[in-house]
């Protein structure tokens, strides 16, 4: 069954959590969506995990259209969420109107999202009302990297706490159909879930909230060096492909691969009239 807008809305009203996994490309979008994932996000990490950049800043309208068309295909039953990336929402409404219709025209989207609060909704109502529904993204938003000075957890003052529960209503009072709460204190996203009516998705935020995203690179060990606190390695797909690789370098080396199985026959009289025509 696809899972929509309204799936996701009754699965927070039952209680069943949500689960979310990022994707960038059809063979890893197929095999989440085989694995019954209720949604799929096209995330600006693949500036990181994908295209090698140190953040998320670099990435192009046209690298999220190119990745989300190739998730589309290979999504048939998860809900997929494209991200908007840096400035492409920031500067105008008119622009990020037309910025979310590229992902879903272009990139077959179910939705768009986008990182901010109060400061965004003017273009969360507007991209609603041209019928793209909207994930908003609260807490450690990446694309504020510099201004944050850094990935720090968000949300630890009374002050800054308050403004993100303000915020979190706000966005929702804008017609956002659901919300990432990333790198904030459990117990916060715990109070922004109970006031919400529409679904919480954290990461790095508890298990509190309506659902979970993780990147899947981080989650099946994919990635190298420093992971945050939140990740959970749940297989180390890196040694195995690590092994793998090995084995097949060492195997041609040694002529071991190809064997029989792996070649075509052909009918040995031609082969002996090729070798005389050929003197070998
Ligand atoms: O870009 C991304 O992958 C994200 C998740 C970390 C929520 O926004």
């Amino acid at each position: 069954m696809k899972n929509t807008v309204s799936t996701l809305l009754a699965q927070k009203q039952s209680g069943d959590k949500i689960t979310m996994l990022t994707a960038y490309d059809y063979t890893t979008a197929r095999i989440i969506d085989e694995c019954g994932i209720n949604s799929i996000l096209v995330g600006d990490s693949l500036g990181m995990v994908m295209l090698g950049y140190e953040n998320t800043l670099p990435v192009t309208m046209e690298d999220m259209i190119h990745h989300t068309a190739a998730v589309s295909r290979g999504a048939e039953n998860a809900f997929v969420v494209a991200d908007m990336p840096f400035m492409s929402y920031q500067v105008s409404v008119a622009e990020a109107v037309v910025n979310a219709g590229r992902l879903v025209k272009e990139g077959g989207a179910n939705a768009v999202k986008l990182e901010g609060g109060a400061e965004v909704c003017a273009q969360i109502e507007a991209i609603v009302n041209a019928s793209i529904p909207v994930v908003a993204h609260l807490g450690l938003t990446p694309q504020s990297v510099n201004a944050f000075g850094g990935f720090k957890v968000q949300g630890k003052s009374y002050e800054k706490a308050g403004k993100l529960i303000e915020d979190a209503l706000k966005i929702q009072d804008a017609g956002a159909c659901a919300v990432v709460l990333e790198g904030i204190p459990a117990r916060l996203a715990d109070i922004i879930t109970k006031k919400l009516f529409i679904p919480t998705i954290g990461i790095g935020a508890g298990n509190g909230c309506d659902g979970q995203v993780l990147v899947y690179q981080d989650m099946l060990g994919l990635t190298t060096g420093h992971t945050a606190k939140f990740v959970k390695r749940f297989a180390d797909l890196g040694e195995m492909m690590r092994k793998g690789i090995k084995d097949y370098i060492s195997e041609t080396k040694s002529g071991e691969f190809p064997a029989a199985e792996h070649t075509y026959a052909i009918d040995e009289d031609i082969i002996n009239r090729l070798e005389k025509e050929n003197n070998i």
